[in-house]
């Protein structure tokens, strides 16, 4: 039987760890070639959606790797990566995808032995995992539906406004001037992620097949009540609609608006 052969996606921020690739290419350092490389100019601009959405695709493995912190070359992007790592590694929690999947690290220009060691490790890692449940012709049409969820959520304007804020409202307060702790930060995101997740996989449900209350708490494993709470604020973003009344029940359909 053939060794299971990981695909592998690296996000390489072209000021340190593109060139710590190079270098590792230059000083004919071996590493695996199971890794696919995309140059971008700062680790900070790795979108999170992408990121879940290749997830969800089927790849076996993500790889981010930017300057270290404090030599990021646009002076707070890596730190905008870390907040999004959080983020993109909370989400697949919550969808079931294991978080070893997805890795962040810190490689300099000078560090081509680094790269190479770290290709490797990281290859073994996902090599140890097996194949993405979400590659091949039948993926578990469970997870699928929650790392779209995932996706989805991770594309909220209220969950990006969050990551992109976090420094800010902690070290400086809102625009009121109010500033608050990272414990009740942390409470806040946690919060929002959760209902975001949730709405998406009921809207991601809907677009299958319209349903009662009932049926998409059994089709989710979510409490009738918890479902009734989302719909209600799902139906005030112009998400959702009844699209009928069957046995005293509202059936409830996706509206097609992103
Ligand atoms: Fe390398 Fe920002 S430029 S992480």
């Amino acid at each position: 039987m053939t060794e299971f052969e990981p695909h592998i996606i690296g996000f390489l921020c072209n000021w340190c760890s593109y060139a710590g690739a190079d270098l590792a290419g230059v000083s004919r350092f071996q590493y695996p070639q199971n890794i696919r490389i995309i140059r971008v100019m700062c680790s900070g601009r790795v979108d999170s959606p992408l990121v879940l959405g290749l997830l969800a695709e089927g790849v076996d493995g993500i790889l981010i790797t930017g300057c270290h912190i404090g030599d990021c070359h646009y002076i707070s992007g890596n730190l905008q990566t870390k907040r999004k790592f959080a983020l993109m590694k909370r989400l697949m929690g919550k969808a079931g995808l294991e978080p070893g999947r997805l890795r962040l690290e810190w490689v300099s220009a000078a560090e081509g032995l680094r790269f190479a060691q770290l290709v490797k490790e990281f290859t073994d890692q996902v090599r140890v995992l097996g194949p993405s449940p979400l590659s091949g012709s039948e993926p578990d049409p469970d997870l699928l539906l929650n790392m779209r969820a995932a996706r989805a959520a991770a594309e909220d304007s209220r969950l990006r406004a969050l990551v992109g804020k976090e420094e800010k409202l902690v070290s400086e307060g809102n625009v009121y001037g109010e500033q608050i702790t990272q414990e009740d930060f942390d409470d806040v995101m946690a919060g929002a992620i959760d209902a975001e997740f949730a709405r998406q996989r009921i809207r991601l449900a809907l677009l299958e097949e319209p349903m009662s209350v009932k049926e998409l708490s059994e089709r989710l494993g979510m409490e009738p009540r918890r479902v009734v709470e989302h719909v209600v604020a799902m139906r005030q973003r112009g998400w959702v609609d009844t699209q009928e009344i069957r046995e005293s029940s509202p059936i409830y359909k996706a509206l097609e608006v992103r």
